[in-house]
């Protein structure tokens, strides 16, 4: 590789809902994806790509990283500059598993080549773009922003974020099932409406849990991961979905849910009293129970968010 100039950023992977906040709330996890670029004048493509997934992303102007930098490219009035790119990617989360990858990926082509164009766009910005790109924003902000998130589009189409810190220190057991499932399908299962009794359950979940994180008041937790928005739809497409959330429970998580669409599982575990290990051992057991195989990760909250590990200029 002889480019003049690269940048490499890192992205965590998501998990969205968290439970009740369903399009709503999302956090950054321990776990990145790379990203090394060099844009270049010409439509040549040179696309390395090892790790998760690997073998089935498009090494060409498909990629959806190229696209995302082609999208902010074109916001900064640029896109005729940079018709092709070099880029090498290293992919630690597991792809069309509820984690984010897809998330993980525009944020990498959004943040890459802002950076390349000296940074015209802010961390707002770039979450209107991969909002935009992405249609919900609950993994596209945590992977922006870092920390836990709770996520707004006002009327007009601009998305709002908050990201903060709990001051409670939250272990991640994420059950990982050895099969994908496409956020498509599992929104295809949804309802159009749902009953005033369920909205009720869950507007108070999300709202207790936000409290109770920031003010690092666990008593408050023991009930908030729970949803009556989407998650019992999506059981039929996860099998053993509800056993390993009990047995989770039953292990010592405080809580557990669906992460994102799904199938991937995720329990939330504090740090201090259980032992996570014993939680994921649970799941993974569980799992097995209703025929699925599955691996477990053991991840913390991401404070950081996207960022630039190095951009090098060659002298
Ligand atoms: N909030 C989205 C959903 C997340 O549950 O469909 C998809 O990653």
């Amino acid at each position: 590789m002889a480019e003049e100039k690269t940048i490499h950023v890192r992205v965590p992977g998501t998990s969205a809902n968290c439970g009740p906040g369903f399009d709503t709330l999302g956090l950054a996890c321990t776990i990145y994806n790379d990203l090394e670029i060099a844009l270049r004048p010409d439509p040549v493509f040179e696309i390395e790509i090892t790790g998760e997934g690997a073998s089935g992303i498009p090494r060409n102007a498909t990629n959806v990283v190229w696209t995302s930098a082609q999208y902010l490219l074109k916001q900064a009035g640029r896109e005729k500059e940079f018709r092709g790119a070099w880029m090498r990617m290293h992919n630690r989360v597991p792809v069309s598993r509820g984690l984010g990858s897809s998330a993980a990926a525009i944020v990498a082509g959004l943040k890459a080549a802002n950076v390349w164009i000296g940074n015209p766009f802010s961390r707002r910005d770039l979450l209107q773009f991969a909002t935009a790109i992405e249609g919900h924003p609950d993994n596209v902000a945590p992977a922006i922003f870092g920390g836990f998130t709770v996520n707004i589009q006002a009327d007009g189409g601009e998305t709002e974020c908050f990201s903060f810190l709990p001051k409670l220190r939250l272990k991640l057991v994420v059950a990982v099932p050895d099969f994908p499932l496409a956020t498509k399908k599992a929104r295809e299962v949804l309802p159009d409406l749902i009953s005033r009794r369920d909205a009720v359950f869950n507007a108070g979940r999300v709202g207790m849990m936000i409290a109770a994180l920031v003010e690092g008041r666990d008593r408050y937790l023991t009930h908030v991961f729970e949803d009556r928005l989407h998650q019992p739809y999506r059981e039929s497409l996860i099998p053993g979905m509800p056993q390993v959330l009990e047995a989770a429970r039953e292990a010592g998580a405080i809580g557990a849910s669906l992460s994102g669409a799904g199938p991937c599982l995720i329990a939330f575990v504090l740090q201090e009293r259980h032992r996570a290990r014993e939680v994921g051992e649970a799941m993974l057991q569980a799992f097995r129970g209703a025929g699925v195989t599955s691996r477990y990760l053991l991840l913390d909250l991401d404070t950081k968010g996207a960022h630039v590990v190095k951009s090098e200029e060659k002298a």
